[in-house]
């Protein structure tokens, strides 16, 4: 346990996942032959699964290009096991409904392993953009029932509710809800064959109310790109979590 504590602790910061989260998925993979992780919203977890299973695939989606790009730079080098690929976001109909999600179908069709995925870690896009509900609707194909879902920031009200409407179209088994520090993740499995074509309707994922989210997602990624170039112009450090690591 001390182990992921002196590897991980300096390198966490308040959006990625926890200490207690790498503890828990530490003890996971050495209970289970994990050969292929698929990941959603990519950061420490990335680097932490690409180090703890040199040996696996390790594919990884982020909806934001900066952040892509950091967390390609913080790779081993040597960590070839790993894909991060940028997936920008989108507003597409899915099972009925108007949800925001990250284009990835095209680039994990071309990069998926031939069995399906040991794990799935549903950490991004961000929770106000909805956009969580999306990425098992889309990438099921690419599970079996063995596959270990995990959705990271359980203890929220709108993934405790994406659980439940996943629940109308899969059959979900093992739920289980995980504290780790101040914090939740929800583990279980599905049966990957949808029961129903459409996904029950919700006042959240209407077009309108999309199509605004994502305006204000364009919004905060202008403000934040703003804010890192008054970084630069004024010589100033940025956080740590901000830069890209030394590439040589
Ligand atoms: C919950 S975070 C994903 C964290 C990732 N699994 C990790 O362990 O670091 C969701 C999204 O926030 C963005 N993000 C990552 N690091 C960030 C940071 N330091 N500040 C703001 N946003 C960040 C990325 O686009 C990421 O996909």
């Amino acid at each position: 346990m001390t182990n992921i504590v002196d590897e991980f602790a300096g390198r966490v910061n308040p959006v990625s996942i926890n200490i207690e989260t790498l503890q828990y998925l530490d003890s996971m993979i050495k209970t289970k032959n994990i050969t292929s992780v698929l990941e959603f919203g990519s950061g420490v977890s990335t680097e932490f699964w690409s180090e703890k299973l040199p040996d696996a695939t390790i594919v990884s989606f982020d909806n934001s290009r900066r952040y892509t790009k950091i967390t390609r730079s913080r790779l081993n080098r040597k960590a070839v096991n790993a894909t991060v690929s940028f997936a920008p976001l989108r507003i597409k109909k899915i099972f009925g409904l108007h949800y925001i999600t990250c284009k990835f179908l095209p680039k994990l069709r071309k990069i998926a392993p031939p069995k399906p995925f040991d794990v799935m870690l549903i950490d991004g896009p961000p929770g106000y953009l909805y956009a969580r509900e999306a990425t098992l609707l889309q990438a099921y194909p690419y599970l079996d029932e063995n596959t270990l879902i995990i959705l990271d920031d359980a203890e929220r009200q709108i993934e405790r509710e994406t659980i439940a409407r996943w629940s109308s179209v899969f059959k979900i088994t093992n739920l289980e809800y995980h504290d780790v520090g101040q914090k939740q993740i929800a583990t279980f499995n599905i049966e990957p064959k949808p029961s129903q074509p459409t996904m029950s309707k919700s006042p959240i994922y209407t077009r309108s109310k999309m199509v605004k989210l994502l305006l204000t997602f364009h919004r905060r990624n202008i403000m934040h790109n703003l804010w890192i170039l008054k970084m630069r112009l004024l010589n100033r450090e940025l956080f740590p979590d901000q830069k890209m690591a030394d590439t040589e």
